[in-house]
């Protein structure tokens, strides 16, 4: 028998996955219409630019019980209006289903949003580490002026469930006030 080389690899400083399993994806502007709170802002921009990318790394079929999925998520700096640059956000379809984070580098924040619709916000930084729970809603904003980086590890059949945060939101937005990220009600 012989040792093997991994053909699967992982950046450990900017989080990029190459190998059989892994793809990579992008979201631009456009495709995140009705998600930022200022819609004049939102159709003055240009909808080309990208918001964040996500490498992926999956080994095994969507749905499969009992694996697991890699992956990385980028989001750009930016803002939309007052709004900073942020991932959709979801809960998972199988709602018991967990998810860690961890910062790689960049700043940020961590919305989670149970049920109920109460929030919590946790700081992303390199080497933050954030356990996501089962049942919590979980979005990234970018906070600060460069990328956010952020790597998850989730179970291969937890699913991603966006149609309540598309229709009603995260019930708290982080915006820019004086130079600085605040938490905002929304409605
Ligand atoms: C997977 C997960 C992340 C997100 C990624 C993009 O369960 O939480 O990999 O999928 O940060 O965010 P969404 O999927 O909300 O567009
Ligand atoms: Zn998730």
């Amino acid at each position: 028998m012989t040792i093997k080389e991994a053909g699967e690899r992982y950046n450990l400083q900017t989080g990029e996955l190459s190998g059989q399993y892994a793809s990579h994806s992008q979201k631009k502007l456009s495709q995140l219409a009705g998600v930022f709170a200022d819609a004049e802002a939102f159709s003055a921009m240009d909808g080309e630019q990208p918001v964040y990318e996500v490498d992926a790394h999956m080994a095994v079929e969507e749905g499969t019980s009992g694996g697991l999925f890699f992956g990385t998520s980028t989001i750009h700096p930016g803002r939309v209006g007052n709004e900073y640059f942020m991932t959709k956000g979801h809960f998972h379809q199988k709602r018991e289903t967990a998810e860690y984070y961890w910062g790689i580098s960049g700043e940020g924040v961590l919305l989670l949003m149970d049920k109920n619709r109460r929030c919590t916000a946790e700081k992303v930084e390199k080497g933050s580490l954030h356990y996501i729970g089962g049942h919590i809603a979980h979005r990234l904003v970018n906070t600060g002026d460069t990328d956010l980086v952020v790597g998850a590890c989730w179970p291969s059949d937890a699913g991603h469930d966006y149609g309540s945060i598309e229709t009603a939101g995260f019930s708290i937005r982080v915006v820019c006030e004086d130079g600085k990220a605040v938490l905002r009600e929304s409605r």
